[in-house]
């Protein structure tokens, strides 16, 4: 039997002047994360926001906050981010030079321990760090912005990431280019909790998308 899917809506395609009127648009019945993309300008060439943004959030919301890091040497911000009142924690495989200290320190600090790979990246990076792993996050594109294109290789990886993970209790998630037209296959390869910002946020309203896609997927 196949896990329940989620929807995970990524902040990063609304409406940045109006985050809180934005959120108050989505049903919190219809979705499972709020998906917030932190970058730092080196990891990945763009910048968004940091903790006290992620504190704004929290407190206006009660839907959980996934915190996707794509900023380098992540350790020395995660007690920021949990404090803020992040649910979920993910960092980069590329970007933390002691990836299995840095996931007990998102434990330690009351979060789920979430480790995201670039689309380049093998998943042979995480073989001895299951244990350690609450949630795989699959880069479906390169990270740094909303809109771009799923890359079709990445289907594959998936696959091979489901059935690594088949004995643990780990959710995995895919993040880029995820849409109505896309989102039936990802599950069938194995994807649990989908992230999706341009899907979403450019079609209003913005439940019925994320509707559709739930009726895509695994209804509740
Ligand atoms: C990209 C971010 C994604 C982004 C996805 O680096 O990690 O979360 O918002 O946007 P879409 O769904 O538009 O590809
Ligand atoms: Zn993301």
């Amino acid at each position: 039997m196949k896990t329940p899917c989620k929807i995970a809506p990524s902040l990063l395609s609304a409406d940045f002047a109006n985050l809180e009127s934005e959120i108050a648009l989505l049903d919190p019945s219809l979705v499972d994360y709020l998906h917030l993309d932190v970058m730092d300008g080196h990891f990945v060439p763009n910048i968004t926001i940091g903790p006290d943004v992620v504190k704004a959030i929290a407190s206006r919301t009660n839907i959980p906050l996934d915190v996707h890091l794509m900023i380098e040497k992540p350790e020395r911000f995660i007690k920021q981010f949990a404090d803020a009142g992040a649910h979920i924690i993910s960092v980069h495989v590329e970007a933390a030079t002691h990836l299995q200290r840095c996931l007990q320190q998102i434990r330690e600090c009351g979060c789920k321990a979430g480790v995201s790979l670039n689309p380049a990246t093998p998943l042979e990076a995480l073989r001895y760090i299951l244990e350690d792993t609450d949630l795989i996050l699959v880069m479906t594109v390169n990270p740094g912005f909303g809109g771009q294109k799923f890359i079709p290789q990445m289907m594959q990886k998936i696959k091979d990431c489901a059935a690594l993970i088949k004995n643990h209790n780990i959710e995995l998630e895919v993040d880029g280019g995820v849409k109505i037209s896309n989102i039936k296959d990802l599950y069938e390869a194995g994807a649990q909790v989908f992230v999706s910002g341009s899907e979403i946020f450019s079609n209003s309203p913005y439940n019925d998308v994320i509707r559709r896609m739930r009726s895509l997927l695994c209804d509740r």
